[in-house]
């Protein structure tokens, strides 16, 4: 075989150029009716099948970087008729800034996100000032950013990084901005299993005080390149089943 001399640098910003161009070509194809409500890991797709269920008037969106669980979630929706959810498999990081305008985005919904408990493993945590910034930026004024975790040091991270930010206003049970009907919205399947133990969830709701701002250096770290990939079986019933 004649190897040929591509450097690092060259082959991952080709890498992530595809990756870029493939989520353009996606939003050139999509249209978003009426406001839009979008879950960011939304996995095997239980929590957003139930929102579309709820929110027949909103247009509802996963984003979840794991393409087989996008691909598998794509076709039951389409069998299940639920024509207002769609789902992108992308790396939200990359997606919110090319397919949605500032001051757009009526709800974000991040359930249960991945600890990443390991101190090394840090970099590979969603939450980050940037990342908070652009979601801040994306959010209607009227929005609201949605964060459940049952990871007590988890909340108090996430927690720290909004308080200390000028940028949110979290919103406390007692508050107006408080969602009226945060009682029917679906469970995730995390949260079902958490529920079902009797363990505590951390509820963490905030909203944009309005200031945008530049979002630069928003970095995808290369490690999120090496997540393992899993196959669904779909033999056994509807639901996909996962091998490591
Ligand atoms: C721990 S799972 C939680 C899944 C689901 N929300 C639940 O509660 O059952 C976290 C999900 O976020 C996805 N994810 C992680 N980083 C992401 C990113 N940058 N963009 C989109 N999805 C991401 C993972 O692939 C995984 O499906």
């Amino acid at each position: 075989m004649d190897i040929q001399d591509v450097t690092f640098d060259e082959a991952t910003e080709t890498y992530q150029r595809a990756r870029l161009d493939a989520i353009r070509a996606w939003g050139a194809e999509r249209q978003l009716p009426g406001p839009v409500q979008i879950e960011i890991g939304s996995n095997q797709g239980r929590f957003l099948k139930g929102l579309a269920r709820l929110y027949t008037d909103r247009s509802v969106l996963g984003i979840e970087i794991r393409r087989r669980f996008v691909e598998v979630l794509s076709e039951e929706l389409t069998d299940e008729g639920l024509t207002n959810a769609q789902a992108l498999a992308a790396d939200a990081n990359l997606a919110l800034p090319l397919l949605f305008a500032d001051n757009t985005v009526e709800r974000i919904y991040i359930l249960f996100p991945d600890p990443w408990w390991k101190k090394r493993h840090a970099k590979r945590r969603l939450f980050t000032p940037e990342f908070l910034g652009l979601l801040a930026n994306k959010l209607r004024p009227d929005g609201l950013l949605v964060i459940k975790t049952d990871v007590e040091p988890y909340a108090e991270i996430v927690s720290e990084l909004i308080d200390q930010s000028q940028r949110w206003r979290r919103v406390m049970p007692d508050d107006p901005a408080w969602p009226e009907d945060e009682d029917q919205w679906p469970k995730t399947t995390r949260e079902g299993k958490i529920l079902r133990k009797g363990l505590p969830v951390w509820k963490i709701y905030a909203e944009p005080t309005g200031e945008l701002q530049e979002v630069d250096g928003l970095e995808v770290p290369m490690e999120r390149f090496a997540k393992p990939e899993v196959t669904i079986d779909r033999s056994r019933g509807r639901r996909p089943r996962l091998r490591k």
